[in-house]
């Protein structure tokens, strides 16, 4: 046989081998070294059935796989120790071959979508020190013999749906230096000796799970460390770790457990937290402890950020001392039983941001220079007994979005500079207090505000005209004044408000028509008005509104049992046509009947109305990430609502102390923040009864660097129009709840309910606002198949002809049927 022949059998044979090990990757061929681990890495490839990037467009037979992307061989050996493929979009699993590639040191395959469980052979890479499987969707259990693989030295899991108990052998890894399993549904509880046998950990990262026992005493031990991450459990027991040796703790978050047995002396170990010079965050919050703060906490870290204490059961005074957390950014002292002033020495504190003292004890006055933090954007003080004025320095903050200083002894006048506060204020609630005079003008400047209540004051004089000009207000509370005189004719500019409650006042006059449109509740009552009740929009719902108390009063819904309108009266002269328009109105409607009882437009309201006046139910501007985890049951599949490239949107129930509210919950990318911006600064802009409306947003970094932002909405039953766009018939079960489908009349609703929310977006702004990504997956209907349009997150003002949105520069844009040149 001539050396070329030989040649051409070998290559063959070589083929061959490699096209059979192709196809049936798990061959049990008898190969031995490199080859073994050629096998094994397409065995993982064949279990790959999603390659969105083409990450294994370099892993074909004239390229060693040495050389492929993503793999390191050794040197000498030529095999394989390491698989680099974090986010590649790869859907699949993880074979068992994994576990014949015995020279392995590092496994990266964070963020992708891997499914299945985590293969017991895992246990042969006894070289294995980095295993990072974070951010996919691995469940099942962690396998008991991920214990074995002693040289771990980082562990990384979190972010995926694994359950059961976290097995001890895996707890015994000794050399780990990062242990991240947060975010899974583990249980189990850390030994006792974990710090003790752990000398190199830097990083405990078990954060919502559903972990137990306590915080164990060896952590004490374990010098190195630098995050504590345990927030999200079920942790208990007090928290009696010297924290004295940890030089390097940066992050300590224990929040959103049952630490602390509810005496004095819990918050003793904060003694020890003083020698942890690098301490940033500091997140106590949502446990049980009790006590003062000990004096030691003002010799903590001058680096602190964050310090989180609230909705525990603490005692005593705010120390003074405080103002030398120059760093301080976030402090959240609410929910507790804190006494005394509010130390003026916090004005200092020039980068504070968030200021949340509500629901304590707190007496004495606001501190006068408070408008000196310059960067606050949300302040709440409620609920506390704070007397004194209102500082008119407020007015200096020129981020404040929302301010609560409701339920406190505040009294006085409220000053004009007080509402020079911020462009961007959305919430502000003064109510219950004793607050007297008549709203400043000023007031008329919050042009971005949202909700307003001043309820339950001493406030008096005429009926401030300037509110009109908050063209914004979804909610305005002014029950319980001395306000007189006529409802302002400027309300008739708050298109989009939904929730007026003007009762217990000493209003005068007629009610004004326009609160015939889109109010959703109406409280007018005990006050002094007078004439004809109307019948439309929201006077047709007994459920909605409530006139009670109002002596002169007459017409309106037959419910109300009001004496009808005397017909000589002048003011019902507006009410009555002439035949002439009689007949008008007769041949227009016989004119519709011919064109098709299927144009008319619905009368919206049909259904009888309800009994009782619905309670409102005004969601909190923010919700905690807790409450929505809840809400969604941990944002699982079962309630995907639907996936986009900015993110997930589920529907989510919440608790009874919100009525059990559904509502859609939209949870943005990480890379897609600046929609999350947008939208909420479009939203900040408009109402209408057609737009979707922003009930809450959320937003916290609180979760190892993660940050996470949500919008709240309205939850609508009837889902998006490009889901009906496709019914043509009854099919599947699930459809069988629906009302109906999609017929003429439906459908000429729709787009008139569409064509006025954006008449209202391009005609009636200040500055017309162009949404850029009308779909009918951006329409949603409600319960009544009216359309709601949403998702604003491309939106782009329109100034002077130029499209603006703040992130890309402006453009031409020529709106329809006009011309530019
Ligand atoms: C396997 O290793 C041998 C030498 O040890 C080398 O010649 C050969 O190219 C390697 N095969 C692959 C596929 O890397
Ligand atoms: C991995 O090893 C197992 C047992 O040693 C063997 O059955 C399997 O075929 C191997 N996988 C590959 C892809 O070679
Ligand atoms: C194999 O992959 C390399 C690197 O991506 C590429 O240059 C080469 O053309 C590929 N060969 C084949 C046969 O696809
Ligand atoms: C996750 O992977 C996707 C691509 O699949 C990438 O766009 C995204 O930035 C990655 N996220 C993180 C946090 O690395
Ligand atoms: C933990 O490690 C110790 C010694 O390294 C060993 O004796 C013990 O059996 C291990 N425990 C488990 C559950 O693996
Ligand atoms: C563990 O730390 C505690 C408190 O700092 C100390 O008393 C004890 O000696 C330490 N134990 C070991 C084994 O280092
Ligand atoms: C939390 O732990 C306590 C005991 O400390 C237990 O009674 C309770 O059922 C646990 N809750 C959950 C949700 O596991
Ligand atoms: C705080 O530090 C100062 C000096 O740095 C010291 O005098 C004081 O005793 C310390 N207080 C506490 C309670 O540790
Ligand atoms: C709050 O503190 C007062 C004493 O300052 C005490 O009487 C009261 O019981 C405390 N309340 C709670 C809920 O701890
Ligand atoms: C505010 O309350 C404090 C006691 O809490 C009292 O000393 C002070 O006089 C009060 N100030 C005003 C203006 O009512
Ligand atoms: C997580 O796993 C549980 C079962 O352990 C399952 O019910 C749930 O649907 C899974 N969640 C997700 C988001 O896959
Ligand atoms: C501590 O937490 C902050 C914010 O969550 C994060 O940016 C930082 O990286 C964490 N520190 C360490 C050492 O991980």
């Amino acid at each position: 046989m001539s050396a070329g022949v030989y040649k051409f059998w070998n290559c063959t044979l070589y083929l061959f081998l490699i096209c059979h090990a192709q196809i049936i990757p798990t061959s049990t061929a008898t190969v031995k070294g490199n080859e073994t681990d050629h096998l094994a890495l397409l065995a993982f490839k064949a279990t790959i059935i999603h390659d969105p990037q083409g990450a294994f467009s370099s892993w074909n037979m004239s390229l060693n796989f040495c050389s492929w992307a993503g793999i390191t061989c050794s040197k000498q050996h030529k095999r394989v120790t390491s698989i680099n493929l974090a986010s590649k979009g790869f859907v699949g699993s993880l074979p068992s071959d994994i576990g014949n590639m015995s020279f392995l040191t590092e496994i990266v395959l964070t963020n992708n979508s891997l499914q299945g469980t985590i293969p017991q052979e895992v246990d042969h890479l006894f070289r294995l020190k980095v295993l990072s499987l974070g951010r996919n969707a691995l469940e099942g259990n962690i396998p008991d013999t991920l214990g074995q693989v002693n040289r771990l030295v980082i562990l990384e899991l979190f972010s995926n749906n694994l359950s059961g108990m976290i097995p001890n052998s895996v707890f015994n890894l000794s050399s780990l230096n990062v242990f991240n399993l947060a975010n899974n549904q583990l249980q189990g509880s850390i030994p006792s000796d974990f710090g003790l046998t752990h000398h190199n950990i830097q990083k405990i990262q078990l954060s919502d799970n559903r972990l137990s026992g306590n915080i164990p005493v060896s952590l004490s031990n374990a010098s190195k460390l630098q995050v504590i991450h345990l927030q999200f459990n079920n942790f208990s027991g007090p928290i009696s770790v010297d924290f004295g040796r940890l030089l390097y703790l940066q992050n300590l978050s224990l929040e959103y457990n049952n630490f602390g047995l509810g005496e004095q002396g819990d918050l003793k170990f904060i003694d020890s937290l003083v020698n942890c010079r690098s301490l940033k965050i500091l997140k106590l919050g949502a446990n049980n402890l009790q006590g003062s703060l000990p004096r030691s906490i003002a010799n903590l870290s001058i680096k602190l950020t964050m310090i989180s204490l609230a909705d525990n059961w603490i005692s005593g005074s705010i120390p003074p001392d405080i103002s030398k957390f120059i760093n301080l950014i976030f402090l959240s002292l609410e929910h507790n039983n804190f006494t005394g002033i509010i130390p003026p020495e916090i004005t200092q504190l020039g980068k504070l941001q968030r200021v949340l003292l509500s629901n304590n004890r707190l007496t004495g006055n606001i501190p006068a220079s408070i408008g000196n933090l310059s960067m606050l954007d949300e302040v709440h003080l409620e609920n506390n007994e704070l007397n004194g004025t209102i500082p008119p320095s407020f007015g200096n903050c020129p981020m404040l979005v929302l301010l609560d200083l409701s339920q406190n002894n505040l009294s006085g006048t409220i000053p004009n500079e007080f509402f020079h506060v911020s462009p961007f204020s959305i919430k502000l609630n003064l109510s219950q207090n004793h607050l007297v005079g008549s709203l400043p003008a000023g007031i008329g400047g919050l042009d971005t505000i949202v909700e307003l209540d001043i309820s339950e004051n001493e406030f008096s004089g005429f009926f401030p005209t300037e509110l009109g000009r908050c063209i914004t207000l979804d909610t305005l509370y002014m029950q319980g004044n001395f306000f007189r005189g006529h409802i302002s004719h400027s309300m008739r500019n708050l298109r989009g408000m939904q929730n007026l409650d003007l009762s217990r006042n000493n209003l005068s006059g007629e009610i004004p028509d326009f609160f015939e449109l889109p109010l959703k509740y109406l409280n007018l009552s005990w006050n002094h008005l007078e004439g004809e009740v109307h019948t439309k929009g929201v006077f047709a719902n007994a459920s909605e509104f409530s006139i009670v108390g109002n002596k002169e009063l007459c017409g309106g819904i037959p419910e109300l049992r009001l004496p009808r309108c005397s017909s000589d009266s002048d003011r019902s002269h507006k009410h009555k046509r002439s035949w002439v328009q009689d007949l008008f109105m007769i041949g227009f409607i016989l004119v519709l009947l011919i064109v098709g009882y299927h144009l008319l437009p619905r009368g919206k309201k049909t259904e009888p109305p309800a009994v009782s006046i619905r309670p409102i139910s005004v969601l909190p501007i923010r919700l905690s990430y807790k409450i929505l985890h809840q809400a969604t049951d941990g944002f699982s599949r079962a309630n995907l609502v639907s996936e986009g490239g900015f993110g997930s949107v589920y529907k989510g129930e919440l608790g009874p102390e919100y009525n059990g509210k559904a509502v859609a919950i939209k949870v943005f990318n990480q890379e897609a923040t600046n929609s999350f911006s947008t939208e909420c600064e479009a939203q900040q802009h408009i109402r209408h009864r057609n737009i979707v409306k922003i009930r809450s947003t959320s937003s916290s970094t609180a979760k190892k660097g993660k940050i996470f932002r949500a919008i709240v909405y309205d939850f609508m039953e009837n889902g998006s129009l490009d889901r009906w766009q496709h019914l043509t018939c009854r099919t599947s079960p699930d459809e069988l709840s629906m009302p109906q489908i999609l017929n003429l009349k439906n459908r000429i609703n729709i787009a008139i309910d569409v064509a006025s929310a954006l008449d209202y977006l391009h005609n009636q702004l200040d500055y017309p606002l162009i949404h850029c990504n009308l779909s009918p997956s951006n329409i949603f209907l409600d319960t009544e198949m009216s359309a709601y349009v949403s998702n604003f997150g491309l939106a782009k003002f329109l100034i002077d002809r130029r499209i603006f949105n703040g992130f890309a520069g402006p453009s031409e844009y020529a709106p329809p049927g006009k011309k530019t040149n």
